[in-house]
């Protein structure tokens, strides 16, 4: 049985769907722990509905970045976790922070990577006319939103699309591929060759949803 940490700075949908999947599909793993850098993260709530323990290492009351991700290491580290799983979490994690978890911390980043990482992503790709976004689950990096590449979704752009549509539609592909990629990690389906991330037994990385609502076309 594999241990999960999920971190999460606001809403926590993604993590809902990641403890939502787990117990519906019965995967050898449990969510073990759910932090927050922020006390009013949503998220938190539904955590402590579920009975899953929950902590919050405010960035806040650190001085430096340093001493935030040595704090944060630590409330983590209570939980002697085999996954690291970073859903809708805000803050730059330095590398020493991240080389401590290399090879078992994910991220999820709504754009198909290596296009747009950073903020305002679904604006960005609106103005730079793209046809197609969608969001990418890949492992964690000392370089912000790189890394190697798990699943992507695939979403098309509309004409009259908006930040916010976009970001529904693709917040919704989201809540499959997240849950689907950390169900492979838990299976140990996963393997990283030359920053290459393949399946196992070859199941395809990617997941377009072509329907007008953004359903799998
Ligand atoms: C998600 O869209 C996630 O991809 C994004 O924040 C949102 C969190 O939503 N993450 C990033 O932009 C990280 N670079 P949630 O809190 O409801 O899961």
């Amino acid at each position: 049985m594999k241990s999960i940490v999920i971190l999460i700075s606001g809403r926590g949908s993604n993590m809902e769907a990641i403890v939502q999947g787990c117990a519906a599909e019965g995967w050898p793993a449990r969510v073990v722990a759910v932090i927050a850098n922020r006390s009013d993260a949503a998220g938190l709530r539904f955590a402590a509905a579920h009975s899953i323990a929950t902590a919050v290492v405010a960035h806040k009351d650190f001085a430096t970045r340093e001493a935030f991700d040595d704090a944060l290491a630590g409330a983590i580290d209570a939980f002697a976790p085999d996954l690291l799983v970073l859903a809708g979490f805000m803050r730059i994690l330095g590398e020493r922070f991240v080389r401590r978890y290399e090879g078992r911390l994910l991220n999820i980043h709504p754009s198909l990577l290596p296009a747009f990482p950073g903020l305002h992503t679904h604006q960005r790709a609106i103005e730079a006319g793209c046809k197609l976004s969608g969001a990418t689950v890949h492992f964690v990096t000392p370089e912000l939103d790189h890394g190697p590449i798990v699943l992507q979704s695939v979403v098309p752009l509309r004409a009259d699309d908006d930040a916010q549509a976009l970001a529904d539609r693709v917040l919704a592909t989201e809540h499959r591929i997240y849950p689907l990629a950390v169900r492979w990690f838990v299976e140990g389906r996963l393997r990283v060759v030359d920053g290459v991330v393949r399946h196992v037994d070859r199941a395809p990385q990617w997941l377009a949803f072509l329907g007008p609502e953004g359903g799998a076309g």
